[in-house]
């Protein structure tokens, strides 16, 4: 989990599951004003503007947020008689809830069953699989309700690097997502490139088994351990993901993943992860980010723990000098970005050698690597 850079300070509850017999919901939430006095607060189902009616301030607002103006407001919305009255939905069907207040706006997206929107139109409508709540909030951290939204924008990113890496997503297969969660990217590289053939492997049983159960026919979901190994074959893939895993584990089992993914990659085969700077972010303690200046490196042992996953993932920081020198050590290193995927974090794209070394184990080729690093040009 990484602390979101800036708030939007818009909150809509509950943002998470409209029940099978609902017609009508209250969406109630608070919304930051400019000016309480002359308040702009407006609210669109699925594209249908509804109007709000606004209250009071909202209690104990002034205890998190000293200087910041907001009003509550609520509306309750006949979703049923709305959603019949607006053109026919997009598929897989996804209820969104936008709330812009001057100028400033968020969306909030509900999970709705195939039964209720049945009962909705008249026939079946797929729906868009999003999780509960607090499988939302182990991968995306505090805030849930754009699970889906957040997930599009990174397939996006993916994507878009992997293309000005030379090798766009949809001239790769066999795709693996490491560390897929309950499936947030996987299900939009999905709609993305549908002829791939998907997995996605997670230490978290729990994300593992809904993910299995809602996206059955996107991907083969697998539970892996925390230390390798994986459960495929040695080559299995023409391209691997994995999005903030990376950031979250120590040093010597980094390495030993690093090790693994190459394995189940094929030779040439593609590997994308993500990286974090530690010198951009004020919640990093000044002595973990001393470290990381020093050592290009930081396992950050005492950051808080995640809900539901082991006690060892925390938060790692690594420098783009340490990726080159250590990752480089697997794979060649083919671009390094910067705050270009997942909002916070850097893009790491690799490919795995051809050559005969790649087979070597990683401490040799590391000091080989070195070996070159000081040869003359
Ligand atoms: C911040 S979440 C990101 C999930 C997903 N990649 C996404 O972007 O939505 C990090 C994920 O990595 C998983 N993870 C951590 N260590 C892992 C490991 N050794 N093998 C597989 N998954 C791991 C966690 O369980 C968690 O689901």
């Amino acid at each position: 989990m990484e602390a979101t850079p800036a708030q939007v300070l818009i909150s809509l509850d509950p943002p998470y599951r409209i029940a099978d017999d609902a017609t009508e919901f209250v969406f109630l939430g608070w919304a930051q004003v400019d000016d309480p006095a002359a308040p702009d607060v407006r609210m669109t189902v699925n594209g249908v503007e509804v109007p709000v009616r606004l209250g009071e301030r909202p209690p104990n607002l002034h205890l998190y947020y000293k200087d910041v103006e907001a009003l509550t407001f609520f509306q309750r919305v006949h979703l049923v008689d709305l959603l019949r009255a607006a053109p026919p939905p997009p598929e897989p069907f996804l209820l969104e809830v936008a709330v812009v207040s001057d100028g400033r706006s968020r969306v909030f997206e509900y999970a709705v069953s195939e039964a209720w929107l049945r009962r909705v139109y008249g026939r079946p409508v797929r729906a868009r699989a999003i999780p509960p709540e607090p499988l939302q909030i182990r991968v995306t951290g505090a805030a849930a309700g754009e699970f889906h939204r957040t997930g599009r924008t990174t397939a996006e990113q993916i994507a878009g690097i992997l293309a000005r890496g030379g090798r766009p997503l949809d001239q790769h297969r066999r795709i693996l997502d490491f560390g897929c969660g309950p499936g947030r990217v996987i299900d939009c590289v999905h709609d993305m490139h549908p002829q791939a053939e998907l997995f996605g492997c997670d230490i978290d049983g729990e994300a593992i088994a809904w993910a299995a159960g809602a996206l059955g026919e996107v991907a083969d979901f697998r539970v892996n351990g925390l230390e390798p190994p994986l459960p495929f074959e040695d080559e299995s893939f023409d391209l691997i993901y994995g999005i903030s895993v990376f950031t979250h584990l120590p040093e010597d089992l980094q390495n030993a993943w690093l090790f693994e993914l190459r394995r189940v990659l094929k030779p040439g085969g593609t590997l994308l992860t993500t990286k974090l700077d530690a010198a951009g972010y004020d919640y990093v303690p000044e002595p973990v980010k001393q470290a990381f200046a020093r050592d290009g490196f930081v396992f950050w042992g005492e950051a808080d723990i995640t809900e539901g996953l082991p006690d060892v993932y925390r938060l790692a920081y690594h420098t783009d000098d340490y990726v080159r020198r250590v990752w480089g050590a697997y794979f060649d290193v083919l671009h390094i970005g910067s705050h270009d995927l997942n909002r916070t974090q850097d893009a790491v794209l690799m490919r795995r050698p051809r050559h005969a070394l790649s087979w070597l184990p990683p401490k040799l080729r590391r000091r080989l690597h070195a070996l070159k690093a000081l040869a003359p040009a």
